[in-house]
Formats: C-alpha cells, structure tokens, sequence
C-alpha cells in the first residue's frame, strides 16, 4: 500500500529533523562546553534573519570502509547554502564538527564545490565557516581528491567573487590552503588553529615544544605570521564582523560596493587636523587620527591591525562611498616600509583594485628598512609587490602626503608617476631623495671635513637643503603634486576629487596574466 500523503510530509519532517541535529545532543553539548557555536548556529548569526536557504541538507557519504556503511549523517558534515547580509546575498558553507569532526569526505566536498560554483555563475560573495579535522581519513584519496577540487575553485573565484574564511575550530594540514587562498581570514581566538604540520608532529622533526595556541592560534596568526586578517573574541564577535566586512565590498568583480548614509567625521578629530603633524619631523603622531578626521565617523575598518603596523590598512567610508585606505604609520618604525609591511599592503591594493574600491593613501615614510635581515629575506623582491600592486591598480587613486616622501619609497607609495589621479601634499610635507641629515653629509662630506666649524657648516648646509627640498614646493613646481592644501581642506578636496574620477577608465595591456614578483 502506498504511503499516504500525511505519512510522506511526516518522513520529510523526521529527515529535515534528523539533518538539523548534526552529530547528536552529545557532541552538540560538548561543541557549547569548547566555547563554539555549532554550525547552524553560526548560519543564524551571520545572515539576516530567516534568509537561509539550505541547500543538500539530504547528502550522505559514500563511504563503505572501516564501519561507515553503518554510520551516516544527512548534510554529511557540512551546512551549505544561499542567505543575506545587509539585504545583499551571499553564499555560505558551515562546518559541522559535530559529524565526523567535520572531516571533509568527497561528498562534503561537491557540497562546497556546489556553491562555489553557483556563487560564480550568480557573482556572489562566498563565505566559509571552516570547522573541521581536515581530510575524512576513512575515505582516502577520495577526500584529498575533493580538497584539490575545492582548491581549483577557490583560485577560480580568486578576484571573481569576494571569499572569506573564517577560521572557527580545527584547520590543518593541507586544508589550510583553501582559506588561504580566499582574500580575507578570521579566526577566533582560543577556539580556532591553523597549521600545516601540528604539534606533535613538529616535536618529532625539530624537536620544538609548542602548544596548538602559539603554534597556530588566532593570536599567532594575526600577530606573527600574518595569515589571518583579524582576530576574533569568540564565535559570535567573528561573524559581526563579517557582516561589517561585506558592507564594504561590491558582490562581485564586475560591480561597485554599496553607498551608505553619508557621515560627517569624528568632529574633535577633524578639528585638530591642522596640528596633527608635528614641527619636528623625527617626532611621531598617530596617521589613524587623520584617517578619522577625514573618513565618515566610525567608518574605519582596519584589516591586519597587529599585524605590521608600520603600515595601516582597512576600508573607510567618505560621504558614503567605500574606499582602501593605505597609510604609512609615524607610531611604528616611523613609518618605514619592510618586508611585512609591503607584502601586507599589497595584498590589501590588490584585493581593491579587483573590487572596484577606489584607493586612498596617506603618505608619511621615510624610505625602505635597511639592514641584513631585511636584504637578506629579499625586500627588493618584497618591496615590489607593493611597486607593482599601486602601479597595475586602475582603480581611483588618490594620495595625501602628510610629511616624508623619501626616496623609493615615495615612487612606490601611489606617486603620480605610477597613474595615481589626484595627489596632494600638506605643508608639512617634504618630498625628497633622503632626509636632511643624511643628504647633506652625503652630497657636501668634502665641504664638512675641509670646514673650520664643522658644526656650523653643518647647520648652514641643512637650513640651504631643507629650504629647497624639506617642502612640497619642487614637486608641486614639476605638478608631481596636483596642490598643497590645508589638512582640514583634505576631506573636502577628496571628496570632490572622487566625484570626477569615480567613473575613470584606465587598463593594462593585453597579456595571459602579470608575473608579479612572489
Ligand atoms: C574522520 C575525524 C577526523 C578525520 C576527527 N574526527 N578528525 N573523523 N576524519 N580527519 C572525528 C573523531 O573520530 C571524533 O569522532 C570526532 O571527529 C571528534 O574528534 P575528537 O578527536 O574527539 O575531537 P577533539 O579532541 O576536539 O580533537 C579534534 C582534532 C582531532 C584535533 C581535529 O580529532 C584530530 O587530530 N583529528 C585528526 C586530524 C588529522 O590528522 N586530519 C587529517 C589531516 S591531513 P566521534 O565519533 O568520537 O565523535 C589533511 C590533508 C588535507 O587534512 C589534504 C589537502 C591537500
């Protein structure tokens, strides 16, 4: 006798029940008593309220191997499937480390793969809630199989569609290298690991003690290696914050991110921009209090803040309209450009220049660290990365020279000569080969050794370079700057810049791909 129509609703009821609780009440518990949201729980944060759409809640591994024919899950391990952030839709895959540690079988896998590859076709952003033990071990090359398939299309999708990963449990081995392709990584701090290679693993070839914490912990990877971009309190914080992230991104390559409510800046801030910049110039000040003097109020969101901080990156808003802010930081190493610091900045140009998010950088840097260890560790080729990332960006490009513009260093940091559009400069600034000191015992080291008082010579000499050079003058006579203008004029000046070259049209020759210097 066939079922009756009530009996079939009540097998899809007791199915779609069965998905829902994952691994069991037991493994739920014991994911709340490690401090982590399970992965539906994390869904219903991250998106506007009942805009899920659950996509494969009914896959099951395909696993015969060592018991698994008598253990399965529907969903299989992994929550996939289409909502909304801000009204604007995304796709999202979760983790469920309550099934299998959420251990990646070749099914869970084409579940992965079957939203990339709609977010793709549909230019939507993916988000990925990464949870899990890595590789399903039962299931062998099938799994890393499925992990090559996931690698595919993330470098895919790489400058296609946005894709953010946050790190929210176990991530290792080999499956780091999914997040670390996609553009930005969370992690949250006490809860979440990455690592090629784990503890014990590491004790046994180097003979290092050390925790999963210091080794891969959020602090680790946002503090040290850099590999995360922000570093979370716990689940709930992490997933506002992607929220706050999506609000400054456009969905895809092809569009614009979207307009907010405009917003005046921090008032006591922009007030005190015209004394920012100290007369001393070996004298530090904080280029956070410029960007929020200029930026709409509370608009500014620093990606990789403890991570070289010689250099502040983030997104900001000015009346409105997202913008990549790059800024040199007098508070750090004054300002000086190294390896981490350029490698930091960019992969944050890159990331806006293929999202159509015009660049603002603020400018105060002494030239380039020297020194073995940065030679050594290449910060010619590192260096580059930032050269090559400001000149093949064709994005709206804008630049404020607050004080030092030194040497390379002032090629590389969005100089006119690299097609930036509209470049300022404050008084303060002073564009030059080096500064005073050391150009004048350079260039007059003849002069100083033959003089009488060596140290008046010396006086004399810098009074005559910081007259001609220390100033914004001999660039603003060549138009290498298009105008010197007061500090409380720069949001205004911006502003109005932005409205002319918004639409611009700029490209790079035809070619297969760049070959920037890695
Ligand atoms: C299958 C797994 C699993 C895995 C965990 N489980 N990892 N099942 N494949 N990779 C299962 C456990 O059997 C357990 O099942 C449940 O998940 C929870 O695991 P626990 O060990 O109880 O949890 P916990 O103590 O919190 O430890 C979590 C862990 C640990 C650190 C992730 O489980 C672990 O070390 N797992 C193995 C990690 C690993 O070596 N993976 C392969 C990496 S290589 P029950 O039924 O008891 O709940 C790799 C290659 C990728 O990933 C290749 C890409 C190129």
């Amino acid at each position: 006798m066939p079922k009756s129509l009530k009996e079939k609703q009540q097998d899809l009821e007791q199915l779609r029940k069965e998905s829902r609780k994952g691994g069991g009440d037991t493994r739920i518990a014991k994911q709340h008593e490690s401090g982590k949201l399970t992965a539906r729980e994390r869904i219903d944060l991250l998106l506007d309220k009942e805009s899920f759409e659950e996509i494969d809640a009914y896959v099951r591994h395909r696993c015969r191997d060592f018991g698994l024919d008598k253990q399965s899950y529907p969903g299989d391990g992994v929550v996939t499937g289409f909502g909304k952030i801000h009204g604007r839709p995304v796709y999202v895959y979760s983790q469920d480390f309550t099934v299998f540690g959420g251990s990646l079988s070749e099914a869970h896998a084409e579940k992965i793969c079957k939203i990339m590859d709609l977010a793709m076709k549909n230019g939507v952003p993916v988000i990925g809630l990464n949870d899990s033990g890595g590789a399903r071990i039962q299931e062998g090359v099938a799994s890393l199989g499925g992990y090559a398939e996931v690698f595919w299309r993330n470098s895919m999708a790489s400058g296609v569609v946005p894709q953010i990963s946050a790190i929210m449990g176990p991530c290792a081995g080999g499956a780091v290298y999914s997040p670390a392709i996609t553009d930005f990584i969370f992690m949250v701090k006490s809860t979440s690991f990455m690592f090629v290679t784990g503890p014990n693993v590491v004790k046994t070839v180097t003979q290092e003690e050390v925790s999963s914490e210091d080794l891969g912990g959020a602090e680790t990877h946002s503090n040290k290696s850099g590999v995360a971009h922000f570093a979370s309190e716990h689940d709930a914080h992490c997933l506002d914050s992607i929220r706050r992230l999506i609000s400054y991104i456009p969905q895809n390559c092809e569009e614009r991110a979207p307009h907010q409510i405009p917003a005046e800046p921090d008032r006591q801030k922009a007030e005190a921009l015209d004394e920012l910049v100290p007369a001393n110039p070996n004298k530090p000040y904080d280029i956070k209090d410029a960007i929020e003097g200029i930026m709409d109020k509370d608009s500014f969101m620093e990606v990789h803040e403890h991570y070289a901080d010689n250099i502040v990156v983030g997104f900001a808003r000015l009346n409105g309209r997202s913008v990549g802010v790059v800024a040199n930081q007098p508070l750090a190493l004054a300002g000086v450009l190294d390896i981490d610091a350029s490698i930091k900045g960019a992969r944050f140009v890159r990331f806006c220049d293929a999202f159509n998010i015009p660049l603002v950088t603020f400018e105060d840097v002494p030239g380039f660290l020297p020194g073995t260890d940065q030679e050594w560790n290449g910060i010619i080729k590192h260096g580059a990365k930032l050269l090559y990332a400001f000149c093949e960006a064709t994005v709206p490009k804008v630049t404020v020279i607050t004080r030092k513009a030194y040497g390379g260093a002032y090629d590389v940091m969005n100089s006119k000569h690299i097609r930036a559009d509209y470049n300022v400069a404050w008084p303060t600034a002073e564009i030059a080969v080096m500064g005073v000191k050391g150009a004048v015992e350079i260039i007059f080291r003849k002069e100083l050794a033959e003089a009488e008082d060596k140290e008046k010579k010396m006086q004399e000499l810098e009074a005559d370079y910081e007259e001609k050079f220390a100033n914004p003058y001999r660039a603003a006579e060549r138009g290498y700057i298009d105008d010197v203008i007061y500090p409380h004029e720069t949001r205004q000046k911006l502003i109005h810049a932005f409205e002319v070259i918004q639409n611009k049209v700029d490209s790079v020759p035809k070619k297969k791909h760049d070959n920037l210097p890695l």
